[in-house]
């Protein structure tokens, strides 16, 4: 996804130009991968745009911030009012929403503390993350020879930039090796998740998904789909995943903010079920889109309206 290089970008309470968005090369962040992050989304839903569940984003990165030790200039309310704000300025009515708190410029010792905890946040238009065909034909992807950090190494709870270094040598060999993505296992060899997405499989009816101990990030669409599955009446279980559960699968897909929720057809070449979408995924996609487009009401309270009932929304050639 190139960047059209336009808009504005909010970087400690003041909105620069995209081009102006720079921090110095001796930052600590760049050295050490001292940033916690996030990644959300703003829908254009019948009644205007509106964000996807950001108050748990905002409380996701306010939690990535306390492990870190890195306290933030700004409370969760600010900035999820920052997000809003942003949003309004750059007039968009449906984006990805990429908020980031990281050390700045100060000095350059491994430790973090001496350096000023920075926060910025970005907006772009960001469509189907696996392709456009994805979300209905579903993808194929491989298992890792990489495993995700064990407990006790890389906190997986924290969304940190240091995790995605891992998360890009699974992603690397995926691309490279002609799959669209990669899974992870954990240090102990059961599932964990994708590259940046969490994962659900699907037997006999039921929903399976790997517990907060296999080393995932636990996701906001994880969180939403088992509530939305619920809803539907399938029984969900959270629990260690052997690896040869995928390719017995009758249905397999992966969620998150940027896949959404994604069909997997295939692992390691096996064919998932009949190599389809399944209808357990099918009701799924309808029951998050439906939501998140407006087409159903809001019955979770998940949506956060960018132009509250009154005020003014920007319209097409505005
Ligand atoms: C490693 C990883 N796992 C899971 C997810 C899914 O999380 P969410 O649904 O909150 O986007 C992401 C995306 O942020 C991720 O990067």
């Amino acid at each position: 996804m190139a960047f059209t290089g336009t808009g504005t970008v909010w970087m400690n309470g003041v909105l620069v130009n995209w081009p102006d968005a720079k921090i110095h090369v001796a930052s600590h962040v760049i050295h050490y991968g001292s940033a916690v992050f996030e990644g959300a989304r703003c829908y254009e839903t019948r009644q205007g745009p509106a964000c996807f569940r950001l108050d748990a984003h905002m409380r996701r990165l306010v939690d990535s911030a306390r492990i870190y030790r890195m306290v933030p200039a700004y409370t969760q309310a600010q900035l999820q009012d920052a997000v809003i704000e942003t949003i309004r300025a750059n007039r968009m009515r449906a984006c990805y929403i990429r908020p980031i708190v990281y050390r700045g410029y100060a000095a350059l010792g491994v430790n973090p503390l001496p350096c000023p905890i920075d926060t910025a946040i970005l907006l772009w238009e960001w469509g189907t993350y696996l392709g456009p065909d994805a979300l209905e034909r579903g993808v194929d992807v491989m298992v890792s020879s990489w495993s995700r950090m064990a407990p006790d190494t890389f906190p997986s709870l924290a969304k940190t930039s240091a995790n995605y270094a891992n998360a890009q040598l699974i992603k690397m060999e995926a691309i490279l090796g002609g799959y669209a993505e990669g899974i992870a296992l954990d240090s102990y060899g059961f599932v964990s998740e994708g590259s940046g997405q969490n994962i659900f499989v699907v037997r006999d009816g039921i929903l399976y998904t790997p517990p907060m101990s296999a080393s995932i990030l636990p996701g906001i669409t994880r969180d939403s789909v088992m509530t939305l599955a619920r809803d539907l009446g399938y029984a969900i279980r959270e629990e260690m995943i052997p690896r040869e559960m995928l390719y017995i699968a009758d249905e397999l897909f992966f969620v998150g903010t940027a896949v959404e929720i994604t069909p997997i057809r295939s692992v390691d070449k096996i064919v998932i079920g009949q190599g389809t979408r399944g209808p357990i995924t099918t009701a799924l996609q309808d029951a998050f889109f439906g939501i998140v487009r407006g087409d159903q009401p809001d019955r979770h309270g998940w949506l956060t309206a960018v132009y509250p009932r009154g005020g003014a929304a920007p319209t097409e050639g505005d």
